[in-house]
Parts: C-alpha cells; sequence; structure tokens
C-alpha cells in the first residue's frame, strides 16, 4: 500500500514539539496547524492541472492552474477538526464533510455518533484524522466515505502506527496514507507508542 511518510527537517521539527508534554494546548494547535499544512500540500501533490494562457507583465505565456475537480475533506470528529484550516486555507473551495467517531476507552473500538457528508462520486476526497491507531476510526470512516460514492480516497494523518496502516490495507487495500509520523507500536491501552497522548484532549485542554 503507499504509504507515504513527511520527509522534511521542518515536519521533524513540528512533530517534535508536538510529542513533547510540555507543549501547551495553544501551542499544540498552532503546531497541529503547521504540520497539517505540510500534509495538505503533500497529499495534494497529485492533482491534476490543465493549461491556461496568461499574460504576464511582460508577454503571453501558457501556464498551468489546477484543474477542475471537486475536492472534499472529511475531519473524523473531533481531533480532525485540528487539520481542517489547512486545507480551507489552500483549497478556498474545498467542500468539509464531517464524521464524527469516538473510541471506547476499554475496548478500542470506535462508534459513529455523527456523519454530514455531501455527495462524494466524482470528487477527491481526504479523510483527515491526527491519529491512525489501531485504525478503526480510519478504516470505519473510510467505508462511510465509500458509501457516500467516494472512490479511492485519501487518508491522511499526523502519527500513523503500523498495526493502523495495517488494518486499513486489511480493509481498502490499496488506499493511499500520508503521514507526519509512522511510530513504533500501540500499548496494551492502544495508544500510540511513542506518539504523542491523546491528541483530542491536548488540542482541546480537556
Ligand atoms: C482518536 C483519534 C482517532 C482515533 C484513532 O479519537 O483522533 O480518531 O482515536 O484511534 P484508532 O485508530 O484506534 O481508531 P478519539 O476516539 O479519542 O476521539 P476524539 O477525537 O474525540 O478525542
Ligand atoms: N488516539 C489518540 O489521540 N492517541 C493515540 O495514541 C491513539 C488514539
Amino acid at each position: 500500500m503507499p504509504t507515504h511518510v513527511l520527509d522534511h527537517p521542518l515536519a521533524a521539527h513540528i512533530i517534535t514539539h508536538l510529542r513533547d508534554q510540555t507543549t501547551k494546548p495553544a501551542t499544540f494547535r498552532t503546531l497541529a496547524y503547521q504540520i497539517s499544512l505540510l500534509l495538505a500540500i503533500e497529499s495534494t501533490a497529485d492533482l491534476p492541472t490543465e493549461d491556461k494562457v496568461i499574460d504576464t507583465p511582460l508577454e503571453k505565456m501558457t501556464a498551468r492552474v489546477l484543474a477542475h475537480q471537486p475536492l472534499v475533506v472529511v475531519p473524523i470528529l473531533r481531533a480532525g477538526l485540528g487539520m481542517v484550516q489547512p486545507f480551507t486555507d489552500i483549497f478556498p473551495d474545498v467542500s468539509v464533510g464531517y464524521l464524527g467517531l469516538e473510541r471506547h476507552h476499554e475496548t478500542a473500538v470506535a462508534r459513529n455518533y455523527y456523519c454530514k457528508l455531501p455527495p462524494l462520486a466524482g470528487k477527491r476526497v481526504f479523510v483527515i484524522d491526527p491519529m491512525l491507531a489501531t485504525g478503526g476510526s480510519a478504516a470505519q470512516a473510510l467505508t462511510v466515505v465509500k458509501q457516500h460514492g467516494s472512490v479511492n480516497p485519501t487518508l491522511v494523518c499526523i502519527v500513523a502506527s503500523p498495526e493502523g496502516v495495517a488494518e486499513v490495507e486489511k480493509n481498502h487495500p490499496g488506499t493511499t496514507i500520508h503521514t507526519a509520523a509512522l511510530d513504533r507500536t500501540l500499548n496494551a491501552k492502544k495508544y500510540i507508542l511513542p506518539g504523542l497522548g491523546d491528541f483530542g484532549d491536548r488540542l482541546y485542554g480537556t
């Protein structure tokens, strides 16, 4: 499966500060924005472009612009909300769908509690969720967006575990995953190691 890990010194720098347990929510939110901006750029590197004839101040030229293909970003609530703004900042016409999934504290099985998605057929869909741990939430999210018409949705996360990547591949073979870090493993409570703890709690100070 194509799993792309961000390879950039700035990404490494940001991830380190996200992991640091002394980082407070205000800084954590800024760092989440910054790393998600890098991921938004990286995960859209294959968007199609088309010719456009323009006049520069000096001469006419044939240049490239993004081809018209509707984009949809689907954050998994609640932590995925911390990744939305970079996508809407650089793609002003992007649509945003919402999917609420919450892991059970004991079983780590995700429960679907909210879904508001536009029609997804013919659109390029990015499911965004910072943590890919067991992969249960992501696999469920990919199933839901496919039920709404998405073909080949892309998964974008900040920290992934090998177990999560394998679970996505098992349920949705061939899914492209973009992550800023691929960590070692999960602990007994299904948290990513070394990870950064509970992303939603750190983002919102809960
Ligand atoms: C976290 C995270 C993912 C999920 C990953 O959300 O944001 O959605 O866990 O774990 P998984 O790969 O094992 O499914 P959580 O359920 O804690 O909800 P929250 O975003 O509301 O904090
Ligand atoms: N959710 C998180 O926020 N962090 C983890 O390590 C696993 C799931």
